[in-house]
């Protein structure tokens, strides 16, 4: 190991405002923001292998379905094939009336020139165009001063302006973004703003956008609200243009900074599906609309069909989606721990009796909302307890198990989840309560019975069909199962007592229509069995008859001669 190279002295921490008058705190996020895409550009610029051109049109289509209305398709100026694609956009009419697509433009004329040309003909559009404005670009790459980096900026939004006036068919919003503004000095960042802003004048009608970027994400979320709020108190014409943010997610919290810019006075938020873009992505727009929607507030995008969405993602951008993804991941819905499964069945069945806004545990939405299944909530692991392996049993079944039965099963079934150390699957479960309570052994088996009630007392005959030959036997008492299981004590001479009972009626059955399952303890050893049968009597003689097989006190041949000795 390398001790000597990870050193955190290397680093300073990011400066931040001082701000002790912060109002966001107590605001509430109520409405969404608008959304907009930069799948095609800032998303597209930092996969390994970019989108081709049917790619960014399958994509783009995907964000008008799901309801994006602002998006950004590419960067025309530095990119032929992002030109090739903006062209086919507007050419083949394949953008909705609603929606407004919007490119990237860096501070040139010839730049921004370029952009204009491949926008010829859209009936409406953004033209975005951004300079660096932080120290660091400042000192070491531009070698300006404020002052400079300011001029570029202003250069940058009279070309804007003015090449615009050669379109006037079209309806243009322009906007700008200060590069790095969360690493730009404060005071300067509201200059270099304020400088575009009086040239583009959104006070006298121009649609203008200032997107602030925290382009790599250097502090916390808090510190970057402090910033925009900042911000807003001190810009010039706050009320005349659109704020947006679009964050980077370095530190894992791009989502919680634009939901905190947001409360601090922000309109507009970009970001990319899934969260890709450079390095570690740029804010997910799922997640932060999944946050909106989980809240009981409208995200106006539409993401109901979230595998469809998936798939269109994973095929465009190469990347996978993954499994513990907020909102999306396969496996988010998805519960292996007891208590949790336990606590999900009771919910869900509560759920189903009261009905209410959702209050499930563990699920903090409904899974179905995003066209995902129930069947998949519930999976069964070696760290799964009772009520998961219920749930499975009955949900997938129809059998419903006594709680004593569902505790004793649990644990088979943790067994053998630990024996093979994979998941057991809804078949695999069933099969192993069959093998473990309802297999009935040949000779043990309820060939057909008749029962007689009497003054309270119930005689029963019980035929077994063994070897080819129906032996019978038959047993008087108060009830099926104390008749019974009194019988075959005084037969075997043992001492069997019934420890649990329970039948009902099989929920989604077609034939059979009722479930037993039985506890017995024969000579102090309990065992258990369970059966399924046409009618409660049948399935409780099946029951006790497969538990004392299962014992294996007595051999059948015995209850044969059962019949004989009487
Ligand atoms: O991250 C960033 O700063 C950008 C700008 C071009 C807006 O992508
Ligand atoms: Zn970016």
């Amino acid at each position: 190991m390398n001790h000597t190279a990870f050193d955190h002295r290397k680093y300073a921490p990011a400066p931040v405002i001082a701000k002790p008058d912060r109002r966001w705190p107590n605001q509430r996020i109520t409405r969404a923001p608008l959304f907009a895409s930069v799948d095609l550009r800032d998303g597209n610029q930092a996969l390994e292998r970019p989108m081709s051109v049917e790619q960014k049109l399958r994509f783009f289509d995907l964000l008008v379905a799901i309801g994006l209305t602002e998006i950004e398709v590419g960067f025309p100026s530095a990119s032929q094939a992002d030109f090739d694609f903006t062209r086919r956009l507007i050419e083949e009419g394949r953008i909705p009336p609603q929606v407004t697509i919007q490119v990237l433009t860096q501070a040139r004329p010839d730049l921004i020139t370029r952009s204009f040309e491949a926008l010829a003909g859209v009936p409406r559009a953004i033209v975005h165009v951004y300079n660096s404005t932080n120290p660091v670009q400042r000192e070491q790459v531009f070698g300006m001063d404020r002052a400079g980096v300011r001029a570029i900026a202003e250069n940058g939004a009279r070309w804007v302006r003015d090449a615009a006036t050669a379109y006037p068919d079209t309806e243009w919003s322009f906007q700008y973004s200060p590069e790095s503004y969360s690493a730009t000095e404060p005071d300067y960042a509201v200059e270099v703003v304020d400088a575009v802003n009086a040239i583009w004048r959104p006070d006298r009608g121009q649609r203008v956008i200032i997107n602030l970027p925290a382009t790599v994400e250097i502090t916390t979320p808090n510190a970057f609200a402090d910033q925009v709020e900042w911000f807003c108190d001190r810009v010039a014409m706050r009320d005349h243009f659109v704020l947006s943010l679009h964050t980077h997610n370095d530190r894992g919290t791009g989502v919680a900074a634009a939901e905190l810019g947001l409360l601090a006075g922000a309109d507009r938020l970009e970001g990319t599906l899934f969260g890709n873009g450079e390095r570690t992505g740029n804010m997910d727009l799922i997640t932060m609309a999944m946050n909106l929607y989980s809240q009981g507030i409208d995200p106006t995008l539409e993401l109901s069909d979230m595998e469809g969405i998936e798939k269109v993602y994973r095929e465009c951008t190469a990347l996978p989606v993954h499994p513990r993804h907020p909102w999306a991941g396969e496996l988010v819905y998805t519960a292996f721990s007891g208590s949790h499964q336990d606590a999900i069945r009771k919910g869900l069945s509560h759920r189903a009796r009261h009905g209410g806004k959702w209050n499930v545990p563990y699920l903090p939405i409904d899974p179905l909302d995003l066209g995902r299944r129930y069947e998949a909530v519930v999976r069964i692991n070696s760290q799964s307890g009772k009520g998961g392996v219920a749930h499975v049993l009955e949900r997938d079944h129809g059998i419903r198990l006594p709680r004593w039965l569902a505790v004793e099963f649990a644990r088979q079934v943790q067994t053998e989840a630990e024996v093979t150390g994979a998941e057991v699957n809804s078949r695999t479960v069933r099969a192993l309560f069959e093998r473990f309570y309802l297999e009935v052994p040949a000779e043990w088996r309820l060939a057909g019975y008749r029962m007689n009630r009497q003054g309270g007392q119930v005689d029963i005959d019980v035929q077994l069909e063994q070897s080819g030959v129906v032996q019978r036997l038959t047993a008087r008492g108060d009830g099926v199962v104390s008749a019974l299981v009194a019988a075959l004590a005084r037969r075997y001479g043992v001492a069997l007592e019934v420890v649990e009972f329970d039948e009902h009626a099989l929920e989604h059955s077609t034939g059979a229509r009722a479930l037993a399952a039985v506890a017995i303890t024969v000579n102090g050893a309990r065992v258990a069995g369970a059966a399924i049968a046409e009618d409660s009597a049948g399935a409780a003689v099946q029951a006790i008859l497969t538990a004392l097989a299962t014992s294996g006190a007595c051999s059948a041949g015995e209850v044969a001669e059962l019949r004989r000795v009487q």
